[in-house]
């Protein structure tokens, strides 16, 4: 996707959004009061405490503690990253998405028409697979049955130079079109087009909104290249698209974990035996952008490789890929298959109930990495001993995660036979950042249960409108005091001061990118401590003053001071001056 999407935007979005049109379009809702129920669609409940609040625009549940806003329960339910869950409403909304100008040029965005081309064009090959007994023989034979072939979407190119040209354009500028979705292909003396995809059976590659991007197609007859794919276009990029994901999230309402195989066949095999979180990367290395695919949906992720030479260096490669993404909480293993075998034909040949123990029982990462680098060193000697540390410690330093970092050099001190300490010494590593949390969000937590400060943000979050009594200057005087949480108090007011038609979802959704998102997000599920919007400014107001006023007031000191030396204070003053001096010293040294 080409650049940012404008805040501006999100805030109209979410404004324009009903949440219980979202989410009541998804799962059935009960109206109760005010409120909706439901049994909750992230865990398993006989009895509904999952609500949805329309006056906040934000659901909750009280069982699992599920919660967010329209944008986060798509994220959720149907598995979206963020600009995929914004382009959902956006189309709800009947909104174009503004993305902005960034400074390194983006691609075009794709057009709509490359979108309905590419539908097309799926169900061009779709009809034309029925009127092909040959393919759907060769489909038969691999043992596919009609049913995974529609739920794939799979169709036949035929063997003819200009079918689907003929077929989807009728003018210059369709034919255009058509070239950019890479469907055709431009003649080398530019005297016409011909078809890319001829004579073999075809593959859709959908978005995680299922539509088709891209297609594979495979020659049915022997030839080369076996597979062909969709070239780099607007719509679509090889490096980034898991093939069968959509699918996979299609059929599995709760997806925990995705299996990486190498090809089209085997994603469509493993759905067919019932492994349905199987997906593939299209021919190529595991890429970072895959993982954060893969890490959007679930936490578990196994890569499946073939036991062969080729197999275990690709296994090497996902490994080196991964670590920089490795964190506590992410399960990221590996698997290999027996000799001479793929995904597709081993569970063809023993079943969905014996691949699964193979996936089960797969290689953790730390374990795949120390028997690897065993593996490769001879331990045994000191040569070897320290080609393993040198090489451990290169991988290591691609970890960013302090905690699995530590997970992982445990694991290899057990291989050398060497105390964590010991290791320690001999594979010095550098430093890592306790990070994932950001710093205000430390101090905060520390700044006592109710303190002052977080009632005033737990109020403006429930009650936005309640910034309108705050003046500019009391906010610029509030920006002085140096307490924790103030800062992000002194933002957020200013934010609701400059927009105030920000409802709560709305202000939710700005903090999402930002450092203490997970702070406000934890202050806003505690509720509102006032009751009406009235009594929130009220409320906000007081904790306002005071926070001012717990603070030492340097300039009404300096101010006096000045004075003092001029000899020009009136007897109250001088007063006020003596009980500031005795109040400085006992607050600033
Ligand atoms: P394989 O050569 O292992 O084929 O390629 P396969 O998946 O087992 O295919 P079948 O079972 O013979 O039909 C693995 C993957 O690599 C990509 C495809 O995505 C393929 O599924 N590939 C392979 C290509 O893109 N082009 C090719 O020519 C070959
Ligand atoms: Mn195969």
């Amino acid at each position: 996707m080409s650049g940012r999407i404008p805040q501006y935007f999100i805030d109209q979005l979410i404004t324009r959004t009903d949440i219980v049109d979202v989410i009541g379009t998804r799962i059935p809702l009960r109206k109760a009061g005010k409120e909706y129920k439901a049994c909750c669609p992230f865990h398993d409940e006989k009895t509904p405490s999952f609500n949805v609040v329309p006056d906040k625009q934000f659901y909750h549940c009280f069982g699992c503690g599920a919660h967010g806003t329209a944008l986060g329960f798509l994220m959720e339910y149907d598995h979206l990253g963020f600009v995929e869950a914004v382009e959902e409403l956006a189309t709800r909304a009947g909104l174009d998405v503004p993305y902005e100008i960034s400074s390194t040029p983006a691609a075009p965005k794709p057009s709509q028409d490359q979108y309905q081309l590419m539908e097309s064009a799926a169900e061009f090959f779709r009809k034309r697979l029925r009127a092909a007994p040959i393919a759907i023989e060769y489909l038969k034979k691999r043992g596919l049955t009609g049913e995974t072939a529609a739920r794939f979407g799979i169709g036949y190119a035929p063997d003819a130079w200009d079918e689907l040209l003929t077929q989807l354009s009728h003018d210059d500028a369709s034919r255009q079109t058509l070239l950019r979705t890479g469907l055709i292909i431009e003649r080398d003396n530019k005297s016409g087009f011909y078809d890319r995809f001829r004579q073999r059976v075809m593959f859709p590659i959908r978005d995680s909104r299922g539509r088709t991007i891209g297609f594979g197609g495979r020659i049915t007859e022997q030839g080369e290249p076996k597979y062909l794919n969709s070239p780099e276009t607007e719509l679509f990029h090889k490096g980034r698209e898991l093939y069968g994901l959509y699918e996979a999230r299609q059929s599995t309402r709760q997806l925990t974990r995705l299996l990486v195989v190498e090809g089209y066949m085997d994603v469509v095999s493993l759905h067919q035996a019932g492994i349905t979180f199987a997906v593939a990367t299209l021919g190529t290395a595991t890429t970072p952008e895959h993982l954060n695919r893969i890490f959007r949906v679930c936490n578990e992720v196994v890569f499946c490789f073939d036991g062969d030479r080729a197999g275990r260096a690709a296994a090497w490669r996902a490994l080196e890929t991964s670590l920089p993404q490795a964190r506590e909480g992410r399960n990221l293993r590996f698997m290999f298959l027996p000799d001479g075998h793929d995904p597709d034909t081993l569970v063809q040949e023993e079943g969905r109930a014996a691949f699964e123990t193979r996936v089960v029982k797969a290689l953790p990462l730390s374990e795949y990495l120390a028997q690897e680098l065993s593996a490769r060193h001879d331990l045994t000697q000191v040569e070897g001993r320290d080609q393993f540390i040198k090489q451990a410690q290169e991988l290591l330093e691609k970890l960013v995660d302090a905690s699995y970092r530590e997970l992982l050099f445990a694991r290899l001190a057990v291989a050398l036979n060497l105390s964590v300490d010991r290791l320690r010494r001999v594979m010095p590593l550098s430093e890592l950042d306790v990070k994932h949390s950001s710093t205000s969000t430390v101090t905060l937590a520390s700044a006592g249960r109710g303190s002052v400060v977080r009632q005033a943000i737990q109020n403006l979050l429930h009650f936005p409108q309640a910034a309108a009594s705050l003046s500019a200057s009391t906010l610029d005087e509030l920006a002085n005091v140096d307490k924790p949480g103030v800062l992000l108090l002194v933002q957020l007011a200013s934010e609701l001061k400059e927009h105030p038609e920000l409802t709560s979802a709305a202000l939710l959704e700005r903090w999402r990118q930002r450092p203490d998102y997970h702070y406000i997000d934890k202050l806003f599920l505690r509720g509102p401590l006032a009751s009406t919007g009235e009594a929130a400014a009220k409320e906000v107001g007081d904790a306002v003053q005071r926070i001012i006023a717990e603070q030492f007031p340097q300039q009404r000191f300096d101010d006096l001071m000045r004075r003092f030396n001029l000899g020009a204070l009136t007897p109250a003053e001088k007063q006020e001056l003596r009980e500031l001096t005795q109040k400085s010293r006992s607050v600033r040294p």
